[in-house]
């Protein structure tokens, strides 16, 4: 169940809250203090709002007791203070913030992640927080710490019998000032509900997720959101020659779907950002069967679709004036006597035929046919999100997503929309030599290339279906599932993407051509 907020411009003593966060930064020793001395200069500790009440329920005593345990306010340190029932809360967490003057907003997110983590760690028993966000210059600090709280509190409980009974429910933020905060709160409810939609069907078993389950969700999603929705089912598919979409479909007894989600508030103008998101529910590999263990996690290999088809839902709540349009393909890549085998020639809408040598690279296959029926519809440009090569992660990791594209002012937009929310991307090349790579002697290309370099083949076969429009893909196949917790971000699907399609959308310039 996602986090509810309120505002209250009480002292923090007077809100009704299980738990009670303050921020505690800590600025560095001045510089040349240690010389000449015997010991250094401690760094100084800087008490945030909320502090006041907690001292005065300690009778004046905080800071002795945070010199006691050694709390210097290092970013991610926390710690729990008891107040014999001084305060009306149960219990009080003293939060790090690090120097206040380097706090970024994204050390605001990880802050908020530190205060979730400890309300909904094992016995806290606490389903209410009251909390007070530090000022930060030019950030808006409720609605980054707003975003850790719910975003580092997400648990995905659907499918155990007991679900926790530790669950933070309803966070009241202490800031006194006034509108602008509720306004704060309300596009990090947004954003951070869109997210948690895509970590919960990424994380969805793929029984559970079918591409007519996945359409369903989203139509359930998107009622009331400004959002239309359209869907090809296989005729349609057929009459509209997507040979990539029902070659990969073939094989499974769960039949393809293709969605096109148009979002066009009134009064905008210009040409639409398009959307495109991988979505195979389940990646066995086909024909190439995976090994097990790479069969392990091959939910996730939806997450493209997932992150595309989150943000669309979260664009009129965040007043976005551009028009956005998604196109997500939807199938399972199964083994079976109706797959497509290796060396089979399928034909893209596009007329561009493919010699599908490996068909565990089967999302290239899918999004050939998106590509080509986003840049059909003329957009001022497009972003894809795959989690498309094992490559990728062995290059950049699993925190950071692979970019490349064919313009570089869009490249350049994208990047730095992810970097102002803290979604890690880092360029690679799309060589024009290593386009003979995937030459083929039978089609006019081939769907698998030289080991090396797999991201980059991947990415330039995808660059044959724009025709020519600004292009970035988004290699996401790394931090779209994480095996362990990160911050703000949980284990398992992630909704890496959700966040830089809102700011891109938010913020969108159409590249000149
Ligand atoms: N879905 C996988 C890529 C992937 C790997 C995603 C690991 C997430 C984590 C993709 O369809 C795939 O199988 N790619 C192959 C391509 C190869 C056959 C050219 C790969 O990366 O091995
Ligand atoms: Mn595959
Ligand atoms: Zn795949």
């Amino acid at each position: 169940m996602p986090l509810t907020f309120a505002v209250s411009s009480s002292p923090a003593d007077r809100v009704a809250a299980d738990l009670l966060a303050v921020p505690v930064g800590s600025t560095p020793a001045p510089a040349g203090s240690t010389r000449g001395r015997a010991r250094r200069a401690a760094p100084k500790r800087v008490l945030g709002p909320g502090a006041d009440v907690l001292d005065a329920a300690l009778a004046g005593g905080l800071e002795e007791f945070l010199d006691e345990v050694d709390f210097e306010g290092k970013l991610g340190d926390a710690i729990s203070v008891p107040t014999g029932g001084k305060l009306r809360a149960k219990g009080v967490i003293v939060v790090g913030i690090g120097d206040p003057a380097e706090l970024t907003t994204d050390g605001l997110r990880r802050a908020g992640a530190t205060i979730a983590r400890r309300a909904t760690k094992a016995g806290s028993l606490a389903t209410t927080l009251a909390a007070a966000a530090p000022e930060i210059e030019g950030a808006d600090a409720a609605q980054a710490v707003a975003e850790g709280l719910a975003l580092g509190s997400y648990q995905f409980l659907e499918y155990k019998r007991d679900p926790s009974p530790t669950q933070l429910r309803r966070v009241t933020l202490v800031d006194s000032r006034g509108a602008g905060v509720k306004a704060a709160l309300d596009r990090a409810v947004a954003i951070t509900d869109a997210v948690c939609w895509a970590r919960d069907i990424v994380n969805t078993p793929s029984k559970d997720k079918t591409p007519a389950d996945v359409v369903a969700e989203a139509r359930r999603l998107l009622r009331g959101r400004g959002v239309s929705v359209q869907v090809f089912d296989v005729a349609q598919l057929r009459q509209k020659r997507m040979g990539g979409v029902l070659g990969v479909g073939q094989g499974s007894a769960q039949t393809p779907r293709f969605l096109r989600l148009t979002y066009a508030p009134t009064g905008a103008r210009g040409k639409a950002l398009a959307l495109v998101g991988k979505g195979v529910v389940f990646d066995s590999g086909g024909l190439s069967l995976k090994p097990a263990g790479g069969m392990e996690t091959m939910k996730c290999d939806m997450s493209g679709a997932a992150a595309v088809i989150g943000a669309m839902s979260a664009l009129k709540q965040l007043g976005v004036k551009t028009k956005v349009v998604a196109y997500v393909p939807l199938v399972e890549n199964m083994p079976s006597g109706t797959a497509i085998r290796p060396g089979d020639v399928l034909r893209i809408r596009n007329g561009k035929t493919v010699e599908v040598l490996n068909t565990d690279a089967e999302g290239r296959l899918i999004l050939a046919d998106a590509l080509t029926l986003a840049s059909e519809d003329k957009p001022a440009a497009i972003v894809d999100l795959a989690t498309l090569t094992g490559a990728c992660v062995v290059a950049l990791g699993d925190k950071i997503a692979g970019l490349m594209g064919n313009d570089e002012a869009w490249a350049a937009q994208v990047q730095q929309a992810s970097e102002r929310v803290g979604e890690r991307v880092w360029p690679l090349p799309l060589p024009t030599d290593y386009r003979r790579g995937i030459d083929s002697s039978v089609a006019d290309i081939k769907n698998i290339g030289p080991r090396e370099g797999g991201a980059l083949t991947a990415g330039l076969f995808l660059q044959e279906f724009v025709d020519g429009a600004p292009w970035v893909h988004l290699d996401i196949a790394g931090p779209a599932f994480l095996s362990g917790d990160d911050g703000y971000v949980t284990k398992g699907g992630t909704g890496f993407g959700v966040r830089t399609l809102l700011e891109l959308a938010a913020t969108f310039e159409a590249p000149s051509r």
